[in-house]
This record gives structure tokens, sequence and C-alpha cells, in this order.
């Protein structure tokens, strides 16, 4: 059971205002389209206007990391150099890399080369080659309040074919954005993320999307991209996800490495790229809160 707020008295929010010129009509919108049969988000997922701030301090530090390593990133550095490179600037600036140690992860950042997926563990012994793609996923964490987003870097000359998936895989992320509003459905931003891989003659890995984020790394709701225009979760002001896309050259179908449990790789061997933005619903639309 929950208990229901007097009109007079303060929001739930956190913003300071009375709940009836706050949130009122947010919970009124929210039963109305739970009564419809529509997935709506938890109060636990709206975000207040502080942890929306400390957010936003959290994502400075890895959008500073990402482009750290865009400026020194280079043909014959070991991925093992792009870790140290994350974990010295994350700490420096004083937040700490969210993905040491999650789960039993082993680095401070995920770097994922080719076919590569994901989850790549960085080492001395994976040396970035010209002609490489790599996808470097930085996450963090300062003082409890997570960000996570990730490039594609394209190392030296690379060939015309593989250019074009990380340029068409950085459009999917775009055309996703545009789907993101108050009131819409995440599965509008899914299908327009699916629709134009698929235009252009690639596919979309299914088991593995986006994420709720915030106050923890992971969250509610699982953001997929074989969703359905007017389908999954509403998109409610408050909210954080990420668009994250993984996009295939051939076919979807992945597989993870038995030895280390982490690294998945596509079936075919065939490269695979992947963009990632943390993104805020607001009252009118979005905002970019990592890139
Ligand atoms: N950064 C990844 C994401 O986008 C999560 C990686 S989990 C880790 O969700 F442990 F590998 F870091
Ligand atoms: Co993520």
């Amino acid at each position: 059971m929950s208990l229901k707020i007097g009109r007079n008295e303060p929001c739930w929010c956190g913003s300071g205002r009375k709940y009836k010129t706050c949130h009122e009509a947010f919970d009124g919108r929210i039963a109305w389209l739970k009564s419809q049969g529509h997935k709506v988000p938890s109060r636990a997922i709206i975000k207040t206007p502080q942890q929306i701030a400390g957010i936003r301090e959290s994502a400075k530090i890895n959008i500073a990391v990402l482009d750290y390593v865009a400026e020194n990133i280079r043909a014959g550095m070991s991925t093992e150099e792009i870790d140290r490179m994350v974990y010295e600037k994350t700490t420096a600036m004083g937040g700490i890399p969210a993905p040491l140690h999650y789960e039993g992860f082993p680095k401070s950042v995920c770097t994922s080369v080719n076919e590569q997926v994901c989850h790549g563990i960085p080492s001395e012994a994976d040396i970035l080659r010209e002609g490489d793609i790599v996808n470097v996923d930085v996450s963090t964490n300062l003082d409890g309040y997570y960000s996570d987003s990730s490039r594609m870097f394209m190392i030296g000359e690379v060939s015309e074919e593989k250019r074009r998936l990380v340029q068409v895989t950085k459009e999917c992320v775009e055309i996703g954005l545009k789907e993101v509003k108050p009131w819409g459905f995440l599965g509008d931003m899914g299908q327009a993320v699916h629709d134009h891989a698929y235009e252009n003659g690639y596919t979309v890995v299914r088991e593995i999307g986006g994420h709720g984020i915030g106050l923890e790394f992971h969250e509610e709701p699982w953001v997929g991209y074989n969703s359905k225009r007017g389908q999954e979760m509403v998109m409610a002001p408050g909210m954080i996800f990420t668009i994250e896309p993984m996009v295939n050259m051939g076919g979807a179908a992945i597989y993870v490495d038995s030895e280390n449990d982490w690294t998945v790789y596509t079936e075919d061997g065939m490269p695979s790229a992947q963009w990632e933005i943390q993104v805020l619903v607001t009252d009118d639309g979005a905002e970019i809160i990592s890139y």
C-alpha cells in the first residue's frame, strides 16, 4: 500500500513544491496509462531535481574521460593502456570507474574491438591496429550517482565498410533520441533504432540492451531495440536511461566468451559497432546527460 499525499503537502519528488502544483497530474496520468494496460515507471526510477544534479556531475567526468581517450587513442596502443587512462582520469576527477569489480568485472572500462560486440576486457596482449574499430564504454560513479556512455573509435585508415557501420550505428542512436519525449513509449525509440539499422542492411543484437541508470549502474527498465512503436514502458519526465544499440554488419547472433564469461562476440565473426548515450526525459523532450 502507499499513503496518499495531501494536495498541499510537499511533493514526493523533493522539489519542495506543493503536491497539487507538482506531481499530482503526473500521478493521475500514470494511473490512467496503467489502467489502459501500459507498462509504467515506478516512482523509484523518477529522479528528483537533486538526484539529476548529482547524475549530471557524474556525467561531466564520464564525458571528460571519453574526450581524454579520444585525444590519446592510437595504433600500437594496448587496450590495457586505455584502461589505465580511464582509471587515472576518472579518479583524478574524484570519481570511481563503475565497471571495476562490478559483478566481478576485472577492469575499469570495456574495450570491444571489431567482432567483439561488448564487454571486451582490456589486456596488455590486445594491441590496436590500423583498420580496427573499437568501442570504449565508460561508466562513472560519483558520490553514488552513475553515468554511462560509449563511443566508437576508428584506428588509422579504416575500410569503407567498417566506416559505414560505425556511421549508421551513430545515426541509429540519433534517430532513437528523436523519439524520446514525455508520454511516448520506449518502443517508439526501439523501433526507430531497429528500422534504421535494418534499412541499411545491418542487424541489431537482441539479447543485450540499454537500461535505466542513476542511483544504480543498472536500473529498470531494460531498453531493447526489437520493440514496436506504442509498446514497452511509458517514458515519463524524470526517467534516465541509456540508448546503446549493438549493430552487426552480419547476423544478429552472438555468443559469450566461455573463458572469461564476459566478452560478447558476433557468431559469424563480422564486425559490430555500438554507441551509447544517457538520456533524461524532460517535461518537453529529452536532454542528453552523457555521450
Ligand atoms: N557499460 C556497460 C553498459 O553499457 C556495462 C558494462 S558492465 C561491466 O551497460 F561490468 F562490464 F562493466
Ligand atoms: Co549502458
